[in-house]
């Protein structure tokens, strides 16, 4: 997703720019820009198609621009091609109106021809070209008023945004306006900064701001002042990020994906710490008591991606320790369907950046129907957080790299604390068999170790991957959920076509695809089915299928079957998957850079999609 940065205060702005653009790179980008001015001076505007390193080159990181004011842009283009032309900023034509945009304006034509009727002219395809128009139309049309002419334009606007505007009249000061799209305000001293997340200020300053939904916002050289779609001044409290800045650098690794594969134990272990007191869950901080959890018959979870598969995992460990009923969705499905949701039922939304806009909207969705809502959330304050009913929050820190590992890893403990709880809570679990799957989440940071230990056959293996054209996770149960994770990761960060199959759904399609050398990963942890996925490995091997293994230690037999196979410690099956995913994270890693590729920013891919 796109990235914007602010900076008004008494630096130079433009290496202030170039450095927090740089911090977002992570989020995926197709094109560049900032825009710089020096007191009174004419606005400076330089931008360009490819990776920030060309205004690096073009400005001598920053050096070659003056001006303490300024705002910039990496794109991820939805409205026009990427292009010089088409980045980032945009500016009325005769540079009174300057502005960055992360988002999408839906009704961006109708707004479009509705100026050209007032005399304005277009130059590219986008639809923030229209947004700055719109917000110069409205200041000269009515008042010359930064607020008021924002405030106008968000009445007409429909879509989402995270604007960051200056005015040739107002030198000095930046308008930020935010709807649905992420977007965090700093202050330290007489500077302040706004960017779309915590890494491309936390060098800066700690003390945030959290701009809320149809806000706007007036910075000045070391202020911050709010207003509501009304133009009335509102008070906000500043917030400290606790986040350590070494979070967001890669160490001693040469990509964030490996670190945040290693950071997995630890923070799989501060997020159980993080509702387990004395050997007790504890959702005093989620406010999710004990008698709602008996109230609720039905449970949705909701979510994108990864996210989704953490889901599809939970639905099995859910059913397994309740009576509830489970669902699972894909959240860009679950906002349309024309679905009346069961009035006791909590929907659960998960997701690391708190802000995917499908996700989004299925929460609100959610909400418009009166069902109580959690989210299953990393990033503090992030949309999500703020409008679910209650938060559980991930402690996986700052995740740099598009492919999640940790996130997912640490919403995956999240579900099953919650899934553990909600037994309790309904009395359909025994006090013995409580405490034993609690020390066995707790056994799950030690266990992930010992897998990561073995990364050497995992790195020699990948070597054999590099070439293959297609690859298949198969799968039964969890094992399935696993198995959806595992192809997800090997194709958005290696590019190879990868699909994931219940494994008994095998021989009602996909087995027509197997032929000499495909590659069958086969993911069997779960004891009362895993004769069945030995047979379907059986199935493919015999049609010259290329098989590897995950299973649990001491089911050595399937090395009659797969010519590789990885084992996971042994554990409560309900768990398994939290292991079982660790060698899939591994392989696809290492056959990502031993194709050369940048396992950190896959090509089209952005960490979070916050456009639909
Ligand atoms: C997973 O590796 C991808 N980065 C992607 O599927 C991601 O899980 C999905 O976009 C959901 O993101 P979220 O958790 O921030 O909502
Ligand atoms: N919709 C705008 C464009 O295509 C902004 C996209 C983004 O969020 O980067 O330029």
């Amino acid at each position: 997703m796109c990235g914007i940065v602010g900076f008004t205060g008494t630096k130079q702005a433009a290496p202030v720019l170039l450095d927090g653009l740089s911090k977002l790179e992570y989020r995926g980008y197709d094109s560049a820009g900032i825009a710089v001015r020096d007191g009174e001076s004419e606005t400076e505007i330089i931008k360009e198609k490819g990776k920030l390193k060309n205004l690096q080159e073009m400005t001598d990181n920053g050096k070659a621009v003056k001006g303490c004011c300024g705002i910039g842009h990496t794109r991820w283009a939805t409205h026009g091609e990427p292009s010089a032309l088409n980045a980032h900023p945009h500016s009325s034509d005769d540079g009174n109106v300057i502005a960055v945009h992360n988002g999408i304006i839906e009704n961006y034509q109708e707004l479009r021809e509705k100026l050209m009727k007032h005399g304005y002219v277009f130059h590219t395809q986008t639809d923030t070209e229209v947004a700055v128009k719109l917000i110069d139309y409205y200041y000269k049309k009515y008042a010359p008023l930064p607020i008021e002419a924002i405030a106008r334009s968000m009445v007409r606007i429909r879509g989402s945004y995270a604007l960051c505007v200056m005015f040739k009249d107002y030198p000095g000061e930046i308008y930020c306006a935010r709807k649905d799209s992420p977007m965090i305000i700093g202050v330290s001293g007489e500077d302040t900064f706004v960017a779309s997340d915590v890494p491309a200020i936390l060098k800066y300053t700690r003390n945030v701001y959290y701009i809320g939904n149809m806000e706007i916002a007036k910075l000045e050289q070391g202020k911050a002042t709010f207003f509501t779609i009304d133009s009335e001044e509102i008070q906000k409290p500043l917030t400290e990020i606790k986040w350590d800045a070494k979070s967001a650098d890669k160490g001693n690794f040469e990509h964030f994906m490996l670190k945040e594969i290693y950071e997995q134990p630890n923070v799989i272990r501060e997020t159980i710490d993080s509702v387990v007191k004395d050997g007790k869950i504890s959702f005093d901080t989620i406010n999710l008591t004990d008698e709602e959890m008996q109230q609720i018959e039905q449970v949705y979870i909701v979510a994108c991606g990864s996210a989704y598969h953490v889901g599809v995992d939970l639905q099995y460990v859910m059913e397994s320790l309740t009576s509830l009923q489970v669902r699972v969705e894909l959240a860009s499905e679950f906002r349309y369907r024309k679905m009346t949701l069961n009035k006791k039922s909590i929907v659960i939304v998960i997701s690391q950046s708190g802000e995917t806009a499908d996700t989004l909207e299925a929460l609100r969705s959610a909400k418009n129907q009166g069902i109580k809502t959690l989210g299953i959330v990393n990033v503090v304050g992030s949309s999500i957080a703020r409008e679910a009913d209650n938060v559980f929050y991930t402690q996986a820190g700052p995740e740099i790299a598009v492919a999640t590992t940790k996130a997912y890893s640490t919403q995956l403990v999240a579900g099953y604390l919650l899934s553990l709880q909600f037994a309790k809570a309904r009395n359909e679990i025994e006090e013995c068999r409580y405490q034993a799957l609690l020390e066995e989440i707790y056994t799950i940071p030690d266990k992930v170790e010992r897998i990561l230990e073995d990364k050497e056959r995992l790195q020699w293996y990948s070597a054999k991957l590099i070439n293959i054209g297609d690859a298949f996770f198969i799968g039964r149960g969890i094992d399935y959920a696993i198995g959806l994770e595992g192809s997800l990761k090997l194709k958005e960060i290696s590019y190879i076509h990868s699909e994931a199959y219940a494994a008994g759904e095998l021989k009602h399609g996909p087995i027509s695809l197997i032929e000499n050398g495909t590659l069958v990963i086969s993911i069997a942890t779960q004891d009362t089915l895993i004769e069945k996925t030995v047979s379907n490995m059986a199935e493919v091997k015999s049609r010259g299928a290329k098989l590897m293994a995950v299973t649990t230690a001491g089911n050595y037999f399937l090395e009659d079957t797969a010519e590789f196979t990885c084992y996971i410690p042994k554990i409560d099956p309900l768990f398994a998957g939290s292991l079982s995913v660790i060698p899939l994270q591994l392989l696809s890693y290492y056959v990502s850079i031993g194709k050369g590729f940048d396992a950190d920013k896959p090509r089209n891919l952005a960490k979070s999609v916050t456009v639909e």
